[in-house]
């Protein structure tokens, strides 16, 4: 159960988290206003109950911003920059997320908002982070550094259909019986299954002891990238064989990802660029703080399929799970 008098604000309720986010909102009685760049695109993901007061408004346009926090007691901060269809679009990404950021915290000081909560990046820190992930690092100090009191999740790849991390894995698995990998299949990353996540995020508005902290959050089992492709395969019944190759730069993953996913190369090449980052928690606060009971990745890859089968019906076999239903 979750009290609030005020209005919560979720930016970026057209996306993959924010859109979960919403419903999970709004399905508990909660009020919220939406920051939109396009109204029409979110209504229609909306369920016709569904009572969300919608603002038509823009992080990188400042002059939008004033009337979207008025009143607003939370703001859930759920917006990045990516995208594109090719590398070289998507370059300014970093500078983009910069100026909505520096946008947004002005503007949440003149309406004297009293929380933030921002759903950033997990990864090591230092000079060899990936400019995806330095950029998420930057938003938080951004955000952190106005009046109101910033919760920081630090999250790895969220899995559930329709995210960029699970589409990728999806398409690639389903579609090539021989896959050719760069070595970054190596590298140890935590997922966290989608319904986890938003379970967090709604956490945070629970529990007031978070407020201020930056957290890592991650699901139960570290695993890596060929981990995960392995564990695609025996839930689908699918043979793969995987061969890693030592030269296969992320340029030319990209491409290739961007061949074989329908996920746009502006998204696919700074997290491809990031794959050579371990993702990996430093520390389990939010756990004590947000006990909840985290979904194995086997299972995260059957609820993702699950509603896929039960949606457009996008798989390529019709077929879906082979694993008993929980
Ligand atoms: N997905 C993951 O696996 C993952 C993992 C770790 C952290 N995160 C973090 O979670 C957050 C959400 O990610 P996501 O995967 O949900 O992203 P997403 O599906 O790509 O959605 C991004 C959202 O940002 C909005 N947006 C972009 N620029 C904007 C602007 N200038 N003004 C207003 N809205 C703007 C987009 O609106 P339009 O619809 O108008 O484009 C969209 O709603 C990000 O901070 C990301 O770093 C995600």
């Amino acid at each position: 159960m979750i009290e609030m008098s005020g209005k919560i604000l979720v930016t970026g309720a057209t996306g993959f988290v924010g859109g979960r986010l919403l419903h999970a909102l709004t399905a508990r009685g909660l009020k919220v206003r939406s920051l939109v760049r396009s109204p029409e695109k979110l209504r229609e993901g909306l369920l016709p109950e569904e009572e969300v007061e919608i603002v038509k408004g823009d992080l990188l346009k400042a002059e939008t911003l004033d009337r979207v926090l008025e009143g607003i007691e939370v703001a859930y901060y759920m917006v990045h920059s990516m995208g594109g269809r090719t590398i070289g679009e998507n370059k300014v990404f970093a500078e983009r997320d910069r100026s909505a950021a520096g946008n947004f915290v002005q503007a949440a000081d003149r309406a004297g908002l009293q929380r933030i909560i921002y759903l950033g990046g997990l990864g090591e820190t230092g000079d060899k982070l990936s400019k995806h992930l330095a950029s998420r690092q930057e938003v938080g100090e951004i955000l952190s550094s106005g009046r109101a009191q910033t919760t920081i999740l630090r999250a790895p790849n969220i899995m559930g259909a329709g995210g960029a991390p699970f589409e990728m894995l999806r398409f690639l698995v389903e579609r090539l019986p021989v896959m050719v990998c760069p070595r970054w299949i190596e590298t140890r990353a935590q997922p966290i299954d989608i319904r986890d996540m938003v379970d967090y995020l709604l956490g945070c508005l629970r529990e007031p002891a978070t407020g201020g902290l930056s957290l890592d959050v991650g699901g139960p089992e570290i695993l890596t990238y060929r981990d995960m492709m392995e564990i695609y395969s025996r839930v689908r019944g699918l043979k793969r064989i995987i061969i890693t190759v030592p030269v296969l730069t992320p340029r030319l993953s990209t491409y290739w990802v961007n061949l074989v996913t329908p996920v746009p190369s502006g998204i696919v090449n700074p997290l491809v660029e990031g794959l050579r980052n371990e993702v990996i928690c430093r520390e389990n606060r939010i756990r004590e703080l947000i006990p909840i009971k985290l979904t194995s990745f086997e299972q995260s890859i059957c609820n993702a399929l699950q509603e896929i089968e039960k949606g457009p019906g996008k798989l390529i076999s019709r077929q879906s799970c082979f694993l008993p239903k929980s």
